[in-house]
């Protein structure tokens, strides 16, 4: 079946690779985090200073975890308030309360504007799933299941570890590659036979230290050099460019002849 591919598998990060709901989740972020803010300038002085798409968005939060996105957000503001548990009311001063305030903004923003996805990552996955390649998705987010299903493609993926998945199994999130070797472990492929596609900053670092057979970054947000910088093998503004199946499968060979001299067969 995909015995004419060098690689076994394609692990698709979700939001901004295969559904253009990337920036659903940072406007939700930015409502919530300058809501509060605006509360902290109110009641300890704290002069307001605005939660930012490239200064605070891209770097600290995009791709990881809800309640680590928080944290990471919070202590780039030297800001200390207690995690609480993810059972936490919206709203509560708490990694999680907070979190849970920006998945109320997340939802209302999909339930008026649905869910639009890239046509050419979903060109790839078809013609992927054609070849027998296994195909899995790796999502910090616990929205994952619901927003696939909106645009029904929840059932082409072999393998779904997403928020959700990764509370159970107790994973570590990206930075941490942990999600995209699950998905290899079920598959029981080799993490130098698969692909990695992302286009978080944290998901190419996850790639990088997973040590995959190639991690592809998509340059969703004129951001390029930071996808390189972090472990990207190389970086497109939209699959597109990648030729479909062939040119990745020629890219995944180059790649891996040019840094190992190593054939991965
Ligand atoms: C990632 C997004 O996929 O999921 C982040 O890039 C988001 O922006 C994260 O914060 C967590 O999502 P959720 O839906 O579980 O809050
Ligand atoms: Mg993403």
């Amino acid at each position: 079946m995909n015995s004419n591919f060098s690689f076994k598998a394609v692990i698709f990060d979700m939001d901004g690779v295969i559904t253009k709901t990337a920036l659903t989740h940072a406007a939700a972020w930015k409502k919530m985090f300058d809501e509060y803010l605006l509360k902290r300038e109110k009641e300890h002085g704290e002069p307001f200073a605005e939660f930012t798409h490239a200064a605070d968005y891209l770097p600290y939060v995009d791709g990881k975890p809800r309640y680590k996105g928080v944290q990471s957000f919070l202590d780039s503001r030297a800001i200390q308030i207690p995690f609480g548990d993810p059972s936490d009311s919206p709203g509560t001063e708490t990694v999680c309360g907070l979190g849970n305030q920006k998945n109320i903004a997340f939802n209302e923003v999909l339930e008026n504007e649905g869910v639009e996805v890239y046509p050419s990552t979903i060109a790839l996955i078809n013609e992927l799933k054609k070849a027998g390649i296994k195909l899995g998705v790796a999502s910090s987010s616990k929205n994952c299941k619901p927003v696939l299903e909106r645009v029904d493609l929840l059932h082409i993926f072999d393998a779904r570890v997403d928020g959700v998945v990764s509370a159970e199994l107790d994973l570590h999130g990206k930075p941490e590659p942990d999600i995209f070797t699950t998905a290899c472990d079920i598959f029981g492929v080799k993490y130098a036979q698969a692909i990695v596609v992302e286009d978080a900053v944290s998901g190419v670092q996850a790639g990088k230290k997973g040590k995959f057979g190639l991690t592809i970054g998509i340059a969703r947000e004129n951001n390029r050099i930071e996808l390189e910088e972090n472990g990207a093998d190389l970086v497109v503004e939209d699959l597109e460019e990648i030729g479909g199946i062939k040119g990745l499968n020629d890219l995944f060979l180059k790649f891996n002849q040019e840094t190992t001299g190593n054939k991965i067969i």
